[in-house]
């Protein structure tokens, strides 16, 4: 990628990551057109909006990386709960993206069970760190978003240590071995498959999300409208 080459010494990592998510999306084409991030325009909502209509209309190209977990997770007979975490666990990246495995968690936590919960939550610091035990290596991309010599905050090691040694460690492994290798850019994966999934591990609010008074309601309502004024 012409972008990717041009990326030189002396780079800062802020700069750095914005070129390489603008070469993601722009590899993964027409579905990242609208980037809720940017307070670009966004499409009208329904009234009641389901957990489908933000996949639909607000998670761009992230919808498209995350569905990618999914299906390989699918593919590579992952139990159900684990499709499931695979299928949202990114998606706080379109509220904010540092430590979007918190945003997710915390987005999410009122509609799913405590281990989804816990499996999207701790990605973000798994990825980190090897797993020779799961062919998990450090990623390239880690190396060049955040240099060569980098090492991870304590607060990361923490987390990680936390999730080594917690009984659920192994749901957030399925995770990180399964969202590794999910980004490829002819790929233009279904939600179809995914929606008995949906409907069997979350828990759609009937007031529609955003409106149901939950503790992240307020996180989906930015969503639903990224670019009111308060
Ligand atoms: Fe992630
Ligand atoms: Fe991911």
């Amino acid at each position: 990628m012409e972008s990717r080459e041009s990326g030189s010494a002396g780079e800062s990592p802020a700069a750095a990551a914005e070129r390489l998510e603008e070469e993601q999306i722009r590899r993964l084409g027409p579905l990242a057109t609208v980037e809720v991030t940017t307070g670009a325009h966004v499409a009208p909502m329904p009234a009641k909006p389901t957990l489908v209509d933000f996949f639909e209309r607000r998670f761009g190209t992230v919808a498209n990386h995350c569905l990618q977990s999914a299906q390989r997770a699918l593919d590579n007979g992952a139990k159900e709960e684990t499709i499931f975490a695979c299928l949202i666990h990114d998606t706080g990246m379109t509220v904010r993206r540092p430590d979007h495995g918190f945003w997710a968690e915390a987005l999410f936590r009122p509609y799913v069970s405590e281990r989804v919960a816990f499996t999207i939550r701790h990605h973000q610091s798994l990825r980190f760190f090897a797993a020779p035990d799961y062919g998990y290596e450090y990623p390239a991309i880690y190396v060049e978003l955040f240099g060569p010599d980098y090492v991870p905050e304590p607060y990361i090691r923490a987390e990680y240590e936390h999730a080594r040694n917690h009984p659920w460690y192994e749901d957030a492994m399925q995770l990180v071995v399964n969202d590794d290798y999910s980004f490829d850019p002819e790929a233009r994966p279904s939600l179809d498959p995914f929606i008995d999934v949906i409907g069997r591990h979350f828990k759609q609010p009937p007031e529609g999300l955003g409106w149901d008074a939950s503790p992240s309601s307020f996180m989906w309502r930015t969503l639903i409208d990224p670019n009111r004024p308060l």
